[in-house]
């Protein structure tokens, strides 16, 4: 399976924070936000990832993320000149997918909860037309809102209805089979005009192939659309991680777990991030795999 981040747009809600830099990239307390997404990739086990990004905002993520080669992954690149929806991105991802399944996450959702690795690589496995992961929230008219049987089998699905049938929103990660791309490339645009991954989504539900997985109460979810949205994250990531002593989607601590790197070369990019306390955290991880072998 392959996997892409979605992270262009133009973080308009943020301005004038987002005038001269892409949301996707700003700190989420002590790392860049997409690395909580990226992070969620590496746990379902997907080591071969397409970012895609706004024209202007391509140079720094190139920067950021490099090749992936530090992670043991692939990571490589494509444009999205103007923000014309997210199922956009399967049609600018389709020689990337080629004849894979693929995931994708929206480049400024976070997740963090019990089981989510198990979750993850469940849905992997399992997907046969669409895996959607549903969330309770108190203003679902905000999302792609949808139902579900007790089985799990998406019942209707609606993007920002004004009279929501549940309160369960869907969440910016999703599981395809590979003929996404060819139901992305046959899709017409919205009234707003854009390529809605729910008009995906129904496609999938129409041939009874659509499945809504709740992350229960134990998840978070957030949101960082808003000013106040985006410093709770942060404050949530804070207040987690200094409770528990660990760290929220540390990509270094999550390629070495799935042994895509060796606690040496854990230690040498945890080396190379200077003193940061994230540096000192990846060291840490590294010289603990270490002392284990
Ligand atoms: O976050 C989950 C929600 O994401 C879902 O519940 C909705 O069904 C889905 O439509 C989407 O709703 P949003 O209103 O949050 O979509 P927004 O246009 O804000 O885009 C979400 C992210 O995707 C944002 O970081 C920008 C990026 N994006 C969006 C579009 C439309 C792109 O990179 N390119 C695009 O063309």
């Amino acid at each position: 399976m392959k996997g892409i981040v979605l992270a262009g747009g133009t973080g308009s809600r943020l301005w004038p924070i987002t005038l001269a830099t892409s949301k996707q990239l700003l700190p989420v307390y002590d790392k860049p936000m997409i690395y909580y997404p990226l992070s969620v990739l590496m746990l379902a086990g997907i080591r071969e990832v397409l970012i895609i990004t706004t024209p202007q905002d391509a140079e720094p993520f190139a920067r950021l993320l490099g090749d992936g080669s530090k992670w043991g992954m692939s990571i490589t690149y494509k444009v999205q000149p103007a923000p014309n929806g997210i199922a956009q991105a399967f049609v600018i991802g389709a020689e990337f997918i080629g004849a894979d399944d693929v995931a994708l996450v929206l480049g400024d959702n976070i997740f963090h909860g019990p089981g989510l690795t198990k979750i993850l690589r469940t849905a992997r496995q399992d997907v046969d037309g669409c895996m959607l992961f549903g969330y309770a929230v108190s203003d679902p008219e905000r999302y792609g809102v949808g139902e579900a049987d007790e089985d799990g089998r998406l019942l209707s699905i609606e993007e920002k209805p004004t009279a929501p049938r549940s309160n369960r929103a869907i969440t910016g990660l999703y599981f395809y089979s590979n003929d996404v791309v060819e139901i992305s490339g046959s899709l017409q645009p919205s009234a707003r005009g854009e390529l809605e991954i729910t008009d995906v989504n129904k496609v999938y539900l129409s041939q009874g192939r659509a499945r809504l997985q709740d992350l229960g109460r134990g998840f978070a979810w957030l949101d960082t659309g808003t000013y106040e949205s985006l410093n709770e994250a942060s404050q949530y990531v804070q207040v987690i991680q200094h409770r528990q002593g660990g760290r929220i989607a540390c990509l270094e601590e999550i390629a070495l777990a799935q042994q895509w790197i060796t606690p040496e070369q854990c230690e040498a990019a945890g080396l190379s991030l200077g003193s940061s306390d994230y540096g000192k955290y990846v060291v840490s991880v590294a010289r603990a795999a270490s002392a284990q072998r």
